[in-house]
């Protein structure tokens, strides 16, 4: 469903009660990107990745196409960068009841002293009952960017929130898939360097593959549905090669 006819920013369901809200780019030489972010809708409503600060009228409108704005309850990100956490204040604003929710590294450093409101930090693994759905947070730090780098796991569903895991380039992408997309985020990440080069990125991936994911909820490109634990194999794969 288009939220916004004129940014073209659109809402889709990929999981059960998980919103996938895009908003696609184009660049004046031609090619484009996309900008989503993550509803859970759940009794306890989290937002995963605010969006950009200057996408927040069209995020916030699409979020009013599933919910009340006001009836969110967490605002998490997978790190500290402008399109994962830059409307993080607008949101707080928005939602009077609303806390950040972010790794204890992103909280330290950054989100305590950026936010209107205290976090909500979560350790490594651990578990965070949303009603109806259930999540758990996944260090991962500089995988594939990020000292305070992590990861959402909603449980109920195998959604793997995978950030900038998986980007892939382009405006015009199926808001879910289950066709390849390793070989276009493998270029995207050859053309941009956008992955750290940490020597731990595949017993992180191991990690994140630990959870068998089916559905990966990516944050730039198509969401995704397969065997996420092969796929996550492969990008180690990949990666070390
Ligand atoms: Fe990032
Ligand atoms: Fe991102």
């Amino acid at each position: 469903m288009i939220t916004n006819k004129q940014s073209g920013t659109n809402v889709h369901e990929i999981s059960d009660g998980i919103y996938r809200i895009s908003t696609p780019v184009t660049f004046p030489g031609g090619g484009g990107f996309t900008f989503n972010q993550y509803l859970i809708a759940g009794g306890e409503p989290l937002l995963f990745h605010t969006g950009p600060r200057k996408m927040f009228p069209l995020v916030r409108e699409a979020v009013a196409i599933v919910l009340p704005v006001e009836n969110l309850r967490y605002i998490g990100f997978s790190h500290v960068e402008a399109d994962e956490c830059g409307a993080l204040n607008e949101w707080l604003a928005a939602a009077p009841q609303s806390i950040p929710l972010c790794g204890a590294v992103a909280a330290m450093v950054s989100i305590e002293d950026l936010a209107d409101r205290s976090p909500r930090a979560l350790a490594d693994g651990e578990v965070l009952p949303l009603g109806g759905h259930t999540v758990h947070w996944l260090d991962a730090p500089h995988l594939p960017h990020g000292w305070d780098c992590g990861f959402l796991v909603e449980e109920r569903t195998a959604t793997l929130l995978c950030g900038d895991l998986f980007t892939q380039g382009g405006a015009d992408l199926p808001p879910l898939t289950d066709s390849d997309i390793l070989g276009p985020s493998e270029e995207f990440r050859q053309r941009m360097d956008y992955f750290s080069h940490t020597v731990n990125a595949r017993m992180l991936l191991d990690k994140l593959a630990a959870t068998d994911p089916t559905t990966l909820a990516c944050m730039h490109g198509s969401a995704w549905r397969g065997n996420g634990k092969a796929l996550l194999g492969t990008l180690a794969d990949s990666l070390a090669g």
